[in-house]
């Protein structure tokens, strides 16, 4: 039972930009002294929508770089119900399937909430949510060079498919939907998860939140 409400900390940035990274180690580093009921790493690909009903070959073509690849009327709802004290069923996705999986799980609120993936802003609803507003800014030449290792490594894809993929949307999106939506950040951070400054100062920042 929470006694505030919850500090939610968006972090966005272009595909492989070290989102993830740059969350899961402020988490890591600050679970020492917070512990799983201090903090918690809530992501935006858990919010695909399902796509059960459509034929998997089909799926493969999904524009899953824009907006409406997204329910984030559920994430919006989801992280209100946290505000209110309550625990949420968050969906889990499967990137070989192209959609959720059968599973939810449980997240409890927590006095600081991370929420990380590359189109937290689009969604005015959405963005209003948040209390601080990350921006990871990687140059998408060293996002692309990670998005290829990650992808045949962790996502089970071919080179021809993320190069195509690449090309028909994940680039184009990024220009329309992505790095406009740096206007709306608080903060912005260069070379993401590897930015040690950074870090060290979101960290202190959610110290001085915690302490207040
Ligand atoms: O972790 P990251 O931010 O890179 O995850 C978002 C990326 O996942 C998007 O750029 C999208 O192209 C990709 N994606 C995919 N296949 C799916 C769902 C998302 O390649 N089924
Ligand atoms: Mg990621």
């Amino acid at each position: 039972m929470l006694t505030n409400k919850p500090t939610i900390i968006a972090i966005t940035g272009a595909s492989a930009s070290g989102k993830s990274l740059f969350a899961q180690t402020i988490y890591d580093e600050l679970f020492p002294e917070l512990g799983e009921n201090g903090i918690s790493i809530i992501k935006e690909d858990a919010y695909y929508k399902a796509q059960d009903h459509i034929p998997l070959a089909i799926r493969e073509q999904t524009n899953y770089d824009h907006p409406d690849a997204f329910e984030h009327e559920l994430l919006t709802e989801q992280l209100h119900q946290l505000t209110e004290n309550k625990t949420i069923k968050s969906p889990v996705y499967c990137y070989k399937t192209h959609t959720r999986t059968t599973n939810t799980i449980d997240i409890a609120p927590t006095p600081i909430i991370l929420v990380e993936g590359i189109l937290l802003f689009s969604n005015k609803a959405l963005r209003d949510s948040f209390n601080m507003k990350i921006y990871i800014d990687t140059p998408l030449d060293i996002c692309l060079i990670r998005r290829i290792k990650r992808d045949m490594v962790e996502r089970g894809r071919s080179l021809d498919s993320i190069t195509q993929q690449y090309e028909k949307t994940v680039r184009p999106m990024y220009y329309q939907h992505i790095e406009p939506s740096k206007s709306w950040a608080d903060i912005i951070v260069t070379r993401g998860g590897k930015n040690r400054m950074a870090i060290e100062v979101i960290k202190a920042k959610i110290r001085q939140l915690i302490n207040k």
